[in-house]
């Protein structure tokens, strides 16, 4: 009798085991993703062969607070609560993260940022495309330090190329990509001694790299001001005036140059008129200066593509050449709206660059495609607490400061937002955030906000995507996207994993001629 009560209380105390295993984790939704994840990741099999084509995306100034806000603010656009939401780069298997300081400078600038990630090597802030053994505004200094670009050696290599920005295409994110200079405020002219001593603009550098290389395939965004000289009217806004002081008319050069199939366009209608599979060349200038923000892109009255848009037509052009191609698309007005402190801006403007990643998903084979998305530096922007679950990401938290205050989630160190500090911090009601136009609160009044001295993280898919693993200086971003290409700096114009006759391994070659030779000495 004992025995069995012993029995029963066993089986009573495995019961009651049991029950408390089915109340664990198992079932629960985010434990069960976490396994699907899982098995996901233990059949992953990274791509370890060369592909065909890289694209590149710049969320210039897309810290990772942006990336989180943004994340947010696009649910919440949606009429979701936002921080389960997902860009259309967050689902890629590989990430890390890049050390974005300039040789000189602890919190990098655009230009310096992107020598380090497009040529592979750091150098110092303000320098477009040359070592640090250039001096800022020096010209006879940055003689013979000049750095080539990826787009470059792809180009030399025979592949297709292009940029895409929705800031000035002389501007120093586009500028590295095909210009050298020790100063990126050369975008349109230089100062007399400079030109003496042998230096050019990059307006100028971009017309002789249209002459010199054989011409970029596609390159869209804003600047024509520097393209034109002083008594040139914009095509747009008939009362504004070129900026050249050389009184060129480097749009007419351009057409000059009669590369085939070629087309130079400045609004909507003649983008939407262009037929990518007639187009060879495609010189886009949508803007006057910086392409609107997209919260007003159809503010001139010509027009603007998206960002989306012109990544479309950008990659229809440069697909058709079946050796591959480079291509780099910047949003480079994040950048913009986070230096006018307005987080609302700068997170509409990382939206539209998920949209036009969300393009290169759909048009791109991620067997052949090698897509890096990634920013050049940060920004000040922080996003504190606390709030509930979809709390509006331009709101109020839930709490007060230690004066009895409102505050908000989004804040900047520095920056436009700031106030004059003999007065208390300005008092916020959530309507106030709700309008386009408000300014994040910041902490040290600027005329513009910052950039910052973090890391930025690197998402990527396709050929040598897992590479992209660790924290490294930013300088190693360019290395997988060489992989990719088969691409060497030491040897340019050749893919050392592919024959220049477009694809021929050299192996299969070698059966080739031993065949052939073959063949000669049978007829003997
Ligand atoms: C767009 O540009 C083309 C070519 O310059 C021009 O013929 C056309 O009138 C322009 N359209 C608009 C709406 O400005
Ligand atoms: C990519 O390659 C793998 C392995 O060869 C293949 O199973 C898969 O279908 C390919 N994906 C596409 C989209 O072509
Ligand atoms: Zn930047």
């Amino acid at each position: 009798m004992k025995s069995l009560i012993g029995v029963a209380i066993l089986f009573m105390l495995l019961a009651i085991a049991n029950a408390q295993d089915t109340k664990t984790q198992v079932n629960n939704p985010w434990f069960t993703e976490g396994i699907k994840m899982l098995e996901e990741k233990l059949n992953y099999k990274p791509i370890k062969k060369a592909g065909n084509s890289v694209i590149l995306f710049i969320g210039d100034g897309m810290s990772l607070t942006t990336v989180t806000a943004a994340r947010i603010y696009q649910g919440q656009r949606d009429g979701k609560s936002g921080e389960e939401g997902q860009l259309s780069w967050e689902h890629y298997p590989h990430t890390g993260l890049a050390k974005t300081y300039n040789i000189d400078y602890q919190v990098p600038d655009s230009a310096g940022t992107a020598t380090a990630y497009l040529c592979g090597v750091k150098t110092n802030k303000g320098l477009v495309g040359v070592t640090e053994k250039a001096k800022r505004g020096n010209c006879p200094s940055a003689k013979g330090t000049d750095v080539y670009s990826i787009l470059t050696l792809a180009q030399k290599a025979g592949l297709s190329v292009g940029v895409v920005s929705t800031a000035r295409i002389t501007h120093a994110t586009p500028a590295v990509t095909y210009a050298h200079t020790p100063e990126r405020e050369w975008e349109g002219s230089v100062p007399a001694e400079v030109a003496s001593e042998g230096c050019i603009d990059v307006a100028q550098q971009y017309i002789n790299y249209q002459r010199e290389h054989g011409g970029v395939n596609v390159m869209l965004g804003g600047g024509r001001r520097y393209f034109m000289s002083e008594s040139q009217s914009d095509v747009e806004y008939s009362d504004l005036k070129g900026r050249r002081k050389d009184g060129k008319n480097l749009l007419d050069e351009w057409k000059k140059l009669n590369l085939p199939n070629s087309h130079y366009i400045w609004n909507t209608s003649a983008f939407n008129a262009v037929d990518p599979m007639k187009t060879d060349y495609l010189f886009g200038l949508f803007e006057y200066g910086h392409m609107q923000y997209e919260v007003n892109r159809n503010k001139g009255p010509g027009g603007e593509p998206s960002i989306a848009e012109m990544t479309r037509k950008a990659i229809q052009i440069l697909r058709r050449n079946p050796k591959g191609y480079f291509l780099m698309v910047e949003a480079g007005r994040i950048d913009h709206g986070h230096h006018e402190g307005s987080a609302y801006r700068a997170l509409v403007e990382t939206v539209a660059m998920a949209d036009a990643v969300d393009v290169a998903n759909k048009m791109t084979n991620p067997n052949e495609t090698l897509v890096v998305v990634t920013a050049d530096h940060g920004h000040t922007m922080s996003m504190g607490g606390y709030q509930k679950r979809g709390n509006p990401i331009f709101g109020l938290t839930d709490d007060l400061d230690i004066y009895g205050n409102k505050y908000l989630t989004l804040n900047y160190a520095n920056g436009p937002g700031g106030w004059d500090e003999r007065k208390p911090r300005p008092r916020l009601t959530n309507e106030m955030t709700k309008d386009p136009h408000f300014l994040q609160q910041a902490v040290a009044k600027l005329v513009k906000e910052t950039h910052d001295g973090t890391d930025v993280a690197v998402y990527a898919k396709g050929p040598f995507a897992h590479l992209y693993a660790g924290v490294w200086e930013q300088s190693f971003v360019v290395q997988p996207m060489m992989k990719a290409l088969c691409l060497d700096a030491s040897k340019p114009g050749q893919q050392h994993c592919k024959n220049s006759a477009g694809g021929i391994a050299p192996a299969a070659m070698l059966t080739l001629v031993m065949a052939l030779f073959v063949t000669f000495f049978q007829n003997f």
